[in-house]
């Protein structure tokens, strides 16, 4: 080859790396302004407004479609960051893209600076095993990821695929709550289906406790998993509530229906002098009424009929 045609060839070869990293870039850029990472940002705003996530508290994580997938595989930067080994594995989970919350973030920064507190990761060929590939900013991701990992495997089995979206907050009245409740997931469905008659159309599967625990590990991750395989949420005692569901709307929506018939069971109780022997109630028969009436699949076990 002639000088000429060597020195052509590597400004060809720099001129095209700078072209590939360029687009890369552009392409990595781009993903912040996705549909699905709106729906994310979105919900960490109206979590922030009702008071949900004091300081670092709370964490969100979202499954993404193949197609968005797919956009995301298609901007990845090389070399992408090393892998990092889960304690578990989840075979189910390989391959697929999570948009999760950074550890330690807080919930009310996220709306105005995704970038620096929100990132995607993807899990690896065998679900043992995941890395970053956009976003975070050096961040790990959320303390929690554990149990966002292990309640999307089993939220989406138990779905047929259609849940996407987990949701962890430290709402104050269903965490008052587990301070004079029995932590069993009967009685806690129970006081809340009768606080608000709503409660039994937004969760008729009723919702799971686990007792408290130590955060952020496999142990609190498998005790959620396993009220999970019933309950779209479940409360952790003096801690908060996880919420899970298709969408970001839905998901939201059932974190706040629950919180809201806390609020109104503990007020119920105050007024009542402490008591939970209301005057007034839903009866059970009332609330196997809705279920017929609106061809609801209710939890039967936790109805007295
Ligand atoms: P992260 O900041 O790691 O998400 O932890 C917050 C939290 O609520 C732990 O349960
Ligand atoms: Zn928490």
């Amino acid at each position: 080859m002639s000088a000429f045609n060597q020195i052509n060839d590597a400004v060809s070869k720099t001129v095209n790396a700078g072209i590939d990293t360029l687009a890369s870039s552009v392409a990595q850029a781009q993903i912040q302004h996705a549909p699905f990472v709106r729906g994310f940002t979105d919900l960490c705003a109206n979590g922030w407004q009702q008071g949900w996530h004091e300081r670092n508290g709370g964490n969100l994580s979202y499954r993404l479609t193949p197609e968005e997938a797919d956009t995301v595989r298609a901007s990845l930067s090389d070399p992408s960051a090393p892998w990092v080994v889960l304690d578990f594995s989840e075979p189910t989970l390989a391959g697929e893209f999570f948009l999760v919350t950074g550890a330690g973030c807080y919930i009310q920064n996220i709306p105005n600076d995704p970038l620096s507190n929100i990132g995607i990761v993807e899990v690896n060929e065998n679900g043992s095993a995941y890395r970053v590939v956009w976003g975070l900013a050096g961040r790990q991701p959320t303390s929690e990821l554990p149990t966002h990992l292990m309640v999307h495997a089993i939220r989406s089995s138990a779905t047929k695929g259609a849940c996407r979206v987990i949701y962890h907050a430290h709402p104050r009245n269903v965490i008052a709550m587990t301070a004079v409740e029995p932590l069993d997931a009967r009685t806690f469905t129970r006081a809340l289906w009768k606080a608000m008659t709503e409660c039994i159309i937004a969760f008729p599967e009723g919702v799971g406790v686990v007792p408290w625990m130590v955060p952020g590990g496999r142990t609190i991750a498998q005790a959620s998993a396993e009220q999970m395989k019933h309950f779209a949420a479940v409360v952790w005692a003096q801690h908060g509530l996880f919420a899970s569901g298709p969408t970001f709307d839905e998901t939201f929506g059932l974190m706040q229906t629950i919180e809201k018939a806390a609020d109104i069971y503990g007020r119920a109780r105050m007024m009542n002098g402490g008591s939970n022997d209301f005057l007034n109630t839903i009866s059970d028969e009332g609330l196997a009424q809705i279920a017929d009436e609106l061809g609801l699949d209710a939890n039967r076990d936790f109805l007295d009929l």
